[in-house]
C-alpha cells in the first residue's frame, strides 16, 4: 500500500493528508489539483517535514477528461497504484430555485464524474495488486436519511452519487481485490467549509481529518469493503 494516488491535494484535508502520507520515505504519492502553485508549496513542505518523503505533484482538472498520457504520468512517478483517494470536491452554496443547468454540471463533473473516470483509468493498474483500496470522500449530507442544510442540494446530491458509487465498485470489482469505501464526512475547519458557512467553528481540524484518512486510506480495507461511513462529530 505504498503508492498512492490523492485529488484535491492542494489545500484543507487533502493537502493534510499528503502530509500525514508523506511521513513514511517507503510511500510514493502522487497529489493532483488544478493548482500547480499551491501543489509545489505542499511538495516544499512534504520535503521540509520529511527530507527523504517522495510527493509528486501533477495538475488536474477533474471537470476534463483526464489527459491520454495520465497512465504514463503514474507509471514513471508511482510504478503502479495501490491506493486512490477521491477528496477533491466542489461546494456551492445556493438555494435550489437560483441553481442553473451548467452549475449542477460543475458540481457532478468535479464530485463525480472525475472520480468516476479516475477510477476507471487507474482500474489496470489495481488489477495487477493482490490489494487494492479505493477512498471516496462524501459528506454527511449525501447520506440518506441524515439532516440535510438548504442550499446544499447540488453538492449534496453529486455527494449521495460518489457514495452509492463506493458500494457499486465494491461489488464490481471484489474478486479483483479492490476495496472501495466511502468516508463521509462532517464538519472539518477548512476554506472550503469556510466559504459556505462563515463564521462557523468546527469540531474538527484539517490536520486530525487528514491523518484519520490517511491511515484509512492505509489500512481500512482489512475491514472494510462497500461501506459508507460517517466520520462526523456534528452535521454538515
Ligand atoms: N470541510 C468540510 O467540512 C467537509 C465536510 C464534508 C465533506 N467534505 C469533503 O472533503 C473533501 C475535501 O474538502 P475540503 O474542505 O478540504 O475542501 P477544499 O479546502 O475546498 O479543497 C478542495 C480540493 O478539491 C480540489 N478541486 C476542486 N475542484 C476540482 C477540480 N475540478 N479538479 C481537480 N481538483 C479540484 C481543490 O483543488 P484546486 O482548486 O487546486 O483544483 C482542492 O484541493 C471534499 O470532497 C469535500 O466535499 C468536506
Amino acid at each position: 500500500m505504498n503508492r498512492i494516488i490523492l485529488t484535491g491535494a492542494s489545500r484543507g484535508i487533502g493537502y493534510e493528508t499528503v502530509l500525514a502520507l508523506a511521513a513514511d520515505p517507503r510511500r510514493r504519492i502522487l497529489a493532483l489539483s488544478r493548482n500547480f502553485q499551491r501543489l509545489g508549496a505542499l511538495q516544499q513542505e512534504a520535503r521540509r517535514l520529511h527530507p527523504d518523503t517522495q510527493v509528486f505533484i501533477a495538475e488536474v482538472d477533474l471537470a476534463r477528461p483526464l489527459p491520454p498520457s495520465f497512465a504514463d504520468l503514474v507509471e514513471q512517478t508511482l510504478g503502479g497504484a495501490d491506493v486512490l483517494i477521491h477528496n477533491a470536491g466542489l461546494l456551492l452554496n445556493k438555494p435550489f430555485l437560483e441553481l442553473e443547468r451548467t452549475e449542477w454540471e460543475q458540481l457532478f463533473q468535479a464530485n463525480l464524474f472525475g472520480a468516476a473516470e479516475l477510477s476507471r483509468r487507474l482500474f489496470p493498474f489495481f488489477q495487477r495488486n493482490a490489494q487494492s483500496h479505493i477512498v471516496h470522500i462524501g459528506s454527511m449530507g449525501g447520506i440518506q436519511g441524515s439532516g440535510k442544510f438548504p442550499g446544499l442540494s447540488a453538492y449534496s446530491a453529486s455527494k449521495a452519487a460518489l457514495a452509492c458509487l463506493a458500494e457499486c465498485l465494491a461489488e464490481e470489482w471484489k474478486d479483483a481485490g479492490i476495496a472501495v469505501n466511502c468516508l463521509a464526512l462532517g464538519a472539518v475547519q477548512t476554506e472550503m467549509l469556510e466559504q459556505a458557512f462563515p463564521g462557523y467553528q468546527a469540531p474538527v481540524s484539517s490536520s486530525d481529518m487528514g491523518a484519520f484518512v490517511a491511515d484509512f486510506a492505509l489500512n481500512g480495507w482489512r475491514f472494510f469493503n462497500g461501506k459508507i461511513l460517517p466520520a462526523s462529530l456534528s452535521t454538515p
